[in-house]
């Protein structure tokens, strides 16, 4: 495998930890130059092993390693670090809910990973290509580190704790004042050093590049491109989840620093050119309106950093995604018109996770974004109505349980410019300890006298 530089085509060995092109600075990409040799076991028989890896329990290929050839084939399975992520469920939608979006569709929660969030899926292979280069190369303490929303600090402070104290220490940057409690305690519980700087993620992440050009650290933001393919692991098991065939299915994703959505898009390259998949689905990209940098790209052709306002999707609140080149070469040259993009409000976005985890689910902002994008897209004819749909849910409801908070409490910022809606709001009643004043408050009919009780 190799690192390849997306803009200059420079190759470079990967037993180096780098993150931009040492030629010309472009993004990196990592890219098994025996792909092609791949094809030649066919999609049948891919499909074969990926399920029997599925059914049997070798403990290394329990998570996102299950696809160990189109992950990280470079790290030896010794190597792997497991702990728990990946194969999270597909949860259909009821029918009342169904209904509401417009379509039957799935939401894939990824909030049902180790650190609660899809980015354990980038860390694993990180961590398991820096536990490999740990063992290969001796390099001396190796300092992992990370500029963050909240959820790579999260998922990057649990998984380096995991390694050799003696090798490895941790170092998160969040933005201070822009993340929540939960996300805060995270990277806290795990052990890092946690920075907070002034500013929003844009200027966490300027920092840490900085970090990374200038010192000896592992980078573990999306940049890396090492991340990006543990993430494509969320599209293979969405292929898989779906009975290896994709074409008639639309993924809905929300979009900020851009990292997810690159690596979805490759997984579902990768498995076409190999053949375990009839055709690319659609991905339906989907931000906020206070940080759309990539919705106004795809409606004008022009692409321009945003400066960004608050956002309910708080982790997806940036104006300037760092991936966002590769998005623009895997659309252009793969997925053309099967790339969709919507905007949605910030109203929309928390109406719609509170009315979907009122049917059965536990979205946070950012899969209430996502679903809030499938309800748009599907009310303005922006993709068919036919086919199946998926919807990220990148994280748990509880991470951001402090806007669920606010928005009852009606002490929601009014930069957010979301107005409660009373049938959404709910509240705890304080009674008094006794069944008369339960009764009363429920509305409870007195059952009649002679019957006897239900025995449950
Ligand atoms: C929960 C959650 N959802 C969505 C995103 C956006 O993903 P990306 O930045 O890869 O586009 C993030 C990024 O931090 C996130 O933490
Ligand atoms: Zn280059």
């Amino acid at each position: 495998m190799v690192y390849a530089c997306i803009r200059c085509g420079a190759t470079e060995d990967l037993d180096r930890l780098l993150y931009t092109c040492p030629s010309c600075g472009g993004l990196l990409r990592v890219r098994d130059e025996n792909f092609e040799a791949l094809r030649d076991r066919g999609g049948d028989e891919w499909r074969r092993v990926f399920d029997l890896r599925r059914a049997v329990g070798v403990e290394a290929l329990q998570g996102i390693f299950c696809f160990h050839e189109l992950v990280l084939p470079h790290v030896p399975l010794e190597d792997v670090v497991y702990l728990g992520e990946g194969h999270t469920p597909l949860v259909r939608a009821n029918p009342e809910l169904a209904d509401w979006v417009g379509a039957e569709f799935f939401v894939k929660n990824d909030g049902q990973n180790p650190s609660a969030s899809f980015k354990d899926r980038g860390m694993a292979s990180a961590i398991s290509f820096l536990n490999h280069y740990l063992r290969t190369r001796r390099p001396g303490t190796v300092l992992g580190i990370c500029a963050s929303t909240g959820d790579t600090s999260a998922a990057a402070a649990l998984y380096l704790s995991y390694l050799p104290k003696a090798a490895v220490r941790s170092a998160v940057l969040l933005p201070r004042g822009r993340v929540t409690p939960q996300q805060l305690s995270q990277p806290l519980g795990s052990g890092a050093r946690v920075i907070e700087v002034p500013g929003v993620f844009d200027d966490c992440m300027r920092l840490v590049e900085e970090l990374a050009d200038r010192y000896e650290v592992f980078l573990l933001n999306s940049k890396n491109p090492v991340r990006i393919n543990g993430q494509k692991s969320f599209a293979f098991e969405v292929a898989q989840q779906l009975g290896w065939a994709v074409e008639d299915a639309t993924v809905a994703v929300p979009i900020g620093n851009a990292g997810n959505v690159t690596a979805i898009l490759e997984g579902f390259w990768d498995l076409r050119r190999l053949g375990v998949t009839d055709g690319l689905p659609r991905i339906l990209g989907v931000q906020s309106e206070h940080a759309d940098p990539v919705a106004r790209w795809r409606s004008t052709g022009r692409y321009e950093p945003v400066r960004v306002r608050p956002s309910v999707a708080q982790a997806a609140m940036i104006g300037n995604p760092v991936s966002f080149p590769k998005v623009r070469q895997l659309v252009e040259e793969e997925y053309r018109d099967r790339f969709t993009c919507v905007s949605v409000t910030e109203q929309e976005i928390l109406d719609t996770m509170l009315h979907v985890n009122r049917h059965g689910h536990v979205v946070c902002t950012q899969g209430g974004e996502a679903v809030a994008g499938l309800r748009k897209a599907l009310a303005q004819g922006l993709i068919p109505a036919t086919g199946r749909f998926v919807c990220d849910s990148t994280s748990h409801q509880l991470k951001f349980a402090g806007f669920q908070e606010a928005y009852f409490a009606g002490t929601l910022d009014p930069e957010y410019e979301v107005e409660p809606r009373p049938e959404l709001v709910n509240r705890p009643v304080a009674l008094e300890a006794s069944a008369e004043a339960v009764a009363e408050h429920l509305g409870l009919r007195p059952r009649k006298a002679g019957r006897r009780p239900n025995v449950l």
